[in-house]
């Protein structure tokens, strides 16, 4: 499979470092990208094709990456078109649909549309695909092979789900370093160095992170056991629950969800 990515920025960079580290060769891939000292870096770094014009790069590509902004995404499409037959289009832009997207595409369907997330920097995101209906098993596992190169993947069933998933793990990072900057604060306030609350955070989480993964027991199960009667912990926790800081977490990431909904009608109206 050649891959044309239109869009060279911190995305496309993640997925073209991934993809070869898989075993692609840079001969397969190409980037499409406007900005000429984006395009230098990309040779240098990593020995792949660019242009600043679409033509040739999608001629020879079976599968064309979409990494642009969201808000670039209508014009690119609109020169794009033309451009497109048998080519899988997979699109990593935050809340564009694939019906916005293929009415843009002049009714091409061979759409996947991913949202991976910030981790995809260091090759350990987490991606959720949807496909549209006219997506053969084939195009699904070529999406899947992309994606997979910047970490785990996940498919939904429907689209609507992608809000949730962009308000999850596509927001999720923020939230998770939003914890760790509490934590790094409250272990300075406690006397300690911030190399020292950074270090300490950072291999919590970390730590957590693995326990949880590798772990048969639930987060919840494994709560219970760091939280002895009349210790440390269960006071901490629960002075959180006095706060509902739960509830207002969920709240949160529900008000992220329609945010996401928002942006996409918006998106769509361009
Ligand atoms: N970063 C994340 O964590 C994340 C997570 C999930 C999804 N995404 C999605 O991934 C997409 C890319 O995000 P990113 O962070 O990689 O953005 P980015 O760094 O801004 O990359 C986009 C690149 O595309 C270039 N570009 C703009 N118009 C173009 C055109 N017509 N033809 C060719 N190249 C063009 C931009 O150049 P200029 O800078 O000169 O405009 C920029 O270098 C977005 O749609 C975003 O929603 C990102």
């Amino acid at each position: 499979m050649n891959i044309a990515f239109v869009g060279g920025g911190n995305m496309a960079t993640a997925l073209i470092g991934g993809l070869l580290q898989q075993g692609y060769a840079a001969a397969q891939l190409a980037v499409v990208e406007i900005d000429g000292a984006a395009r230098t870096r990309l040779e240098e770094r990593y020995g792949v094709a660019t242009s600043g014009e679409l033509a040739a790069s999608v001629a020879r590509a079976s599968a064309v990456v979409l990494a642009v902004k969201p808000q670039q995404m209508r014009a690119v499409s609109d020169a794009l078109a033309p451009l497109l037959s048998a080519h899988l289009v997979v699109s990593i832009a935050a809340g564009i649909t694939t019906a916005h997207l293929s009415r843009w595409l002049r009714g091409h369907s061979r759409i996947v549309r991913a949202m991976p997330n910030m981790p995809a920097l260091v090759l350990t995101g987490i991606s959720a695909l949807y496909a549209a209906p006219q997506v053969t098993p084939e195009d699904r596992r070529a999406a899947q092979a992309i994606l997979a190169a910047v970490g785990e993947t996940l498919w939904v069933a429907r689209e609507e789900l992608m809000d949730a998933v962009t308000a999850v793990s596509g927001s999720g990072p923020a939230y998770v370093f939003y914890v760790m900057e509490a934590l790094m604060r409250a272990a300075e306030e406690l006397g300690l160095s911030r190399d020292e609350a950074r270090c300490l955070t950072l291999e919590t989480f970390r730590g957590a992170a693995a326990l949880a993964r590798t772990s048969p027991e639930t987060p919840a199960a494994l709560r219970a056991r760091v939280t002895s009667k009349g210790g440390t912990t269960e006071r901490a926790l629960r002075k959180l629950e006095q706060a509902h800081v739960a509830d207002h977490l969920v709240d949160a990431v529900k008000q992220a969800a329609e945010r996401s909904r928002e942006l996409g009608d918006e998106l769509g109206k361009l």
